[in-house]
């Protein structure tokens, strides 16, 4: 499939648009300050997904390396946008840049009914390691379990 969109590195000019995806995307949104802190803990890196030709944002990824472990903290892909591609592309480009600063794992928490999400972090070898009861809260005061998901990370040639 021809890329309909290129990753790059997130900047700072692009937080408002990232946390208006964000909130598109989660119950629990986080807005342009949280993103800023979480962009301000070490460690963290963010890539957005922009639309060749247009440059605008379609997706996000934020993760964060600590030792030799990367956490994909948050991952989104603007509703008009899904399935085309980008959310494969803004997850593999978070593991190149994990495996660049030398994570040797990489993982993430994921609701266990999310499809979309399932299918995208099983196909790139991430597989259920654990279990969280009630870990999300949804609009209308319901819980969702959490699975946290795991892969190891090919070694820097
Ligand atoms: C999960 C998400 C990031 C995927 O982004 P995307 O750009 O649609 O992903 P892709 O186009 O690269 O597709 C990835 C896989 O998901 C599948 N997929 C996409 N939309 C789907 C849907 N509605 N139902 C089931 N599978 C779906 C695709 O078919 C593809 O699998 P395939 O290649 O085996 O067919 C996007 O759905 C999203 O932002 N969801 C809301 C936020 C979220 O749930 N984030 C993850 C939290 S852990």
């Amino acid at each position: 499939m021809t890329p309909r969109s290129a990753v790059e590195a997130l900047r700072t000019a692009d937080i408002e648009i990232v946390a208006k995806i964000h909130a598109t995307c989660f119950f629990d949104a986080w807005g342009p300050s949280m993103i800023r802190q979480v962009l301000d803990m070490p460690g963290t890196f963010g890539l957005v997904a922009r639309r060749q030709n247009y440059s605008s944002i379609v997706g996000f990824a934020l993760a964060r390396v600590a030792a030799d472990e990367c956490e994909l903290l948050s991952l989104g892909v603007a509703s008009e946008y899904r399935a085309n591609g980008a959310g494969t592309q803004l997850l593999t480009a978070a593991m190149a840049r994990a495996v660049s600063e030398r994570a040797r794992w990489f993982f993430l928490e994921v609701a266990e009914d999310n499809e979309a999400a399932l299918r995208l972090y099983g196909a790139h070898g991430l597989t259920k390691v654990g279990y969280r009861l009630n870990y999300y809260e949804n609009a209308d005061g319901s819980k969702t379990n959490a699975l946290t998901m795991r892969c190891a990370l090919p070694d820097l040639v």
